[in-house]
């Protein structure tokens, strides 16, 4: 490789996070020499915007990579397990936005302002955490260090863009439908999410929790390097197109009034404190869609228990909660001088 060149690929170009990588890669002026845009054999030939033009779409096949320094995922978990080993073998660097590689001992899962130092140990694969995950770990790890987090009781009301263009487009074809009187169409999500809330994101698994659930309890875990920190969630999809919103409840060793969290988190990378009852301030969906940070708000103290905080955290799933988070890893890479492969064949193995 070499700074002076730097070739870099999206792999699901097409899709909602794809679109946004581009996007992100423009705005922060990664300083890649070509960017390449791979999607399946559906869309190869098809363009994608890109800086004043646009970009073909390549089939993504197991030779995608050769010449190719690193590569940002995101075209869904089998994609990646079948691909992203290919990628590495062909001495590409692998930041994944899927869960594929999450919890593989071998793959850092990184957000760059928790635990950035996580990456100096990758192997060729870095994982993107789940964008609830990121979102909470932003705001919760600056009060961890601070006061020391026992336990977490997470609600999560979280837009249909995680789910991907198809969701995006199921919502918006069911207000249509319904505002013109017909029979809502049902495809992607079990129920119809227009005007409704579905207590079910991803599969259900054995203990009646779902995947997305035991994702923000893992993937904690696994980030902080923390495994006192005792998580337990309920994730819920809301009709709201872009931005995830969360009621977190936080009990600490330490005691923490909610001045002191308001000025810890005021100093923290990334989080923006936007809390001001008397004036009707808090975070909403609709102003975090678009924005790189995190916002909090509503900071109360827990009055039933003696070390407890309340907290409303927002942010744009897209963005932080995937393609911005991607980029990050991806500058952060480029900045320690990362991006090489010492077992290519590692993961093929
Ligand atoms: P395609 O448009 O060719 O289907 P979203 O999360 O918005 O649904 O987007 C998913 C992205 O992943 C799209 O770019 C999609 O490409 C891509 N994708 C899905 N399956 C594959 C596959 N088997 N190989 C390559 N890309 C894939």
């Amino acid at each position: 490789m070499g700074q002076d060149s730097l070739v870099v690929a999206v792999v699901g170009a097409t899709g909602a996070v794809g679109r946004e990588m581009l996007k992100t890669l423009e705005q922060r002026n990664f300083p890649a020499t070509r960017v390449r845009a791979l999607a399946s054999a559906r869309s190869a030939g098809s363009v994608v915007p890109y800086m004043d033009g646009e970009l073909t779409v390549e089939e993504l096949t197991t030779d995608s990579f050769k010449g190719t320094d690193l590569a940002l995922f995101s075209a869904g978990g089998s994609t990646s397990e079948k691909f992203a080993p290919y990628a590495v073998n062909a001495g590409c660097v692998v930041v994944d936005n899927s869960s594929a590689w999450r919890m593989d001992e071998r793959c850092p899962l990184v957000v760059p302002e928790v635990n950035p130092h996580a990456l100096e140990r990758h192997k060729g694969i870095i994982a993107n955490p789940n964008c609830s995950t990121i979102q909470m770990l932003v705001v919760l790890k600056p009060l961890h260090d601070a006061a020391g987090i026992k336990r977490v009781v997470v609600s999560t009301y979280q837009a249909v863009s995680g789910t991907g263009q198809k969701a995006i487009d199921e919502l918006d074809r069911q207000v249509r439908q319904m505002f013109n009187m017909q029979e809502p169409e049902v495809s992607v999500y079990p129920y119809r999410i227009a005007f409704n809330c579905l207590p079910q994101i991803d599969v259900f698994l054995d203990n009646d929790y779902t995947k997305e659930e035991m994702k923000m309890v893992n993937e904690t875990v696994k980030i902080l390097e923390d495994p006192t920190v005792r998580v337990t969630a309920t994730t819920v999809r809301v009709p709201v197109f872009y931005g995830h919103s969360e009621s977190i409840n936080i009990e600490t060793a330490k005691k923490l009034t909610a001045a002191e969290a308001r000025a810890v988190l005021s100093k923290a990378p990334g989080v923006v404190v936007y809390d001001n009852p008397s004036l009707k301030y808090y975070p909403m969906a609709i102003d975090a869609a678009g924005e790189d940070e995190v916002f909090v708000g509503r900071i109360r103290e827990d009055e039933t228990i003696d070390n407890g905080l309340n907290l409303w955290v927002v942010a744009d799933n897209i963005r932080k909660g995937a393609a911005l988070n991607a980029v990050q890893i991806a500058e952060l890479l480029v900045e320690k001088n990362l991006l090489s492969v010492k077992e290519p064949d590692l993961f093929l193995r």
